[in-house]
């Protein structure tokens, strides 16, 4: 039985270590890590499907990031594998249903980037609302010029109304901070969430939201469902003085609606951490001033980049050595 597993990024320790303490592993990337990458720290481009097929063919395990799409083409072409360990806790890059057909595991890391991530969404929330990046600009350019008080005037935070949509780990996160906020939380999800009602916060649908937040915050899961939640009618339904944060995934808002919405006023400014066609932006969006823009970092601290690199070694090495990988996202695929 094959042991070699492909990795599709020189990822952060501990996980590289881990796996070649008992596999043969191949990592993409490493090479221009080790300083042959002009780009680096700017990201490194995913590898082509060419790259991904000749670099895990023969492999038992796969180690993805949002960016590698694993479709049912792909596992077509890599018979071997047995395990595909998604470095993230979104797993919307890949074909779970094809994969359980072929008998193959997937796997993802939540719980140890929950913090990181609602602390971002918080971040991006106070620097669109305080103008943070209008601010920082006018220092670095030398155009402040002295105390003004009509100056980067900012919506008030504090007893505010605080939307959250999708109330999972990371939603429930968010809405924990704002107690620190005196917020009103609402919340919109699939289920009635134990533990709200000890959070403060209450169930009510995306309409309620939409009508009464000064601040929204997206949690879902990128799915079919969520595709394009926030379009073109639910930022008509917000208040103008609102703002939206997105630290899910880019598609679940139209990106071109939000920039007609910022544009014309029908919100008042916007936080996001992903896009629609990352790394590129919709067309006008970095023009705009009342929208903050960051690439993707909503789990980027060290403390959640080596629990994400642990828990996706350690599901490799469990789905390996016939035990259950701890984050297995399709059951069926174990055998009982
Ligand atoms: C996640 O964990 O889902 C991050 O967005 C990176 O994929």
């Amino acid at each position: 039985m094959s042991s070699r597993i492909f990795v599709t990024y020189p990822l952060p320790s501990p996980g590289l270590d881990m796996l070649r303490e008992r596999f043969e592993v191949g990592v993409f990337g490493e090479d221009l890590e080790a300083g042959a990458d002009p780009d680096q720290g700017r990201g490194i481009a995913a590898p082509s499907r060419d790259q991904l097929i000749g670099g895990a063919a023969a492999c038992a395990g796969l180690v993805t990031l949002v960016r590698d799409r694993v479709d049912d083409e792909l596992l077509a072409a890599l018979p071997s594998l047995r395990i595909v360990s998604n470095y993230g806790v979104g797993y919307d890059n890949i074909d779970v249903e094809a994969a359980t057909r072929r008998g193959v595991m997937v796997t993802n890391t939540p719980g140890v980037l929950t913090n990181a991530t609602a602390d971002l969404a918080w971040l991006l929330l106070l620097a669109c609302t305080r103008r943070v990046v209008e601010g920082e600009r006018m220092m670095r350019t030398g155009a402040y010029l002295g105390w003004d008080p009509k100056m980067l005037v900012g919506a008030d935070v504090y007893g505010q109304t605080l939307g959250v949509v999708g109330f999972g780990r990371i939603g429930q996160a968010v809405a924990r901070r704002a107690h620190g906020f005196d917020m009103r939380v609402l919340y919109e999800d699939a289920i009635e969430v134990p533990g709200a009602a000890e959070l403060g916060a209450t169930r009510v649908d995306l309409d309620t939201i939409l009508a009464e937040a000064d601040y929204i915050s997206l949690h879902v899961a990128l799915t079919p469902e969520t595709h394009h939640l926030i379009g073109e009618p639910q930022l008509r339904r917000m208040k103008p003085t609102a703002h939206l944060v997105n630290t899910s995934r880019g598609p679940v808002v139209d990106e071109a609606a939000l920039v007609r919405a910022l544009r014309e006023g029908w919100i008042a400014g916007a936080g996001l951490d992903v896009f629609e066609r990352e790394p590129e932006l919709a067309a006008g969006l970095a023009d705009l001033d009342n929208v903050v823009l960051l690439p993707h970092l909503g789990s980027a601290t060290i403390g959640s980049r080596a629990g994400m690199s642990r828990l996706a070694a350690e599901n490799v090495i469990a789905a390996l050595t016939g035990e259950r990988p701890p984050t297995l996202v399709n059951p069926e695929t174990f055998p009982s």
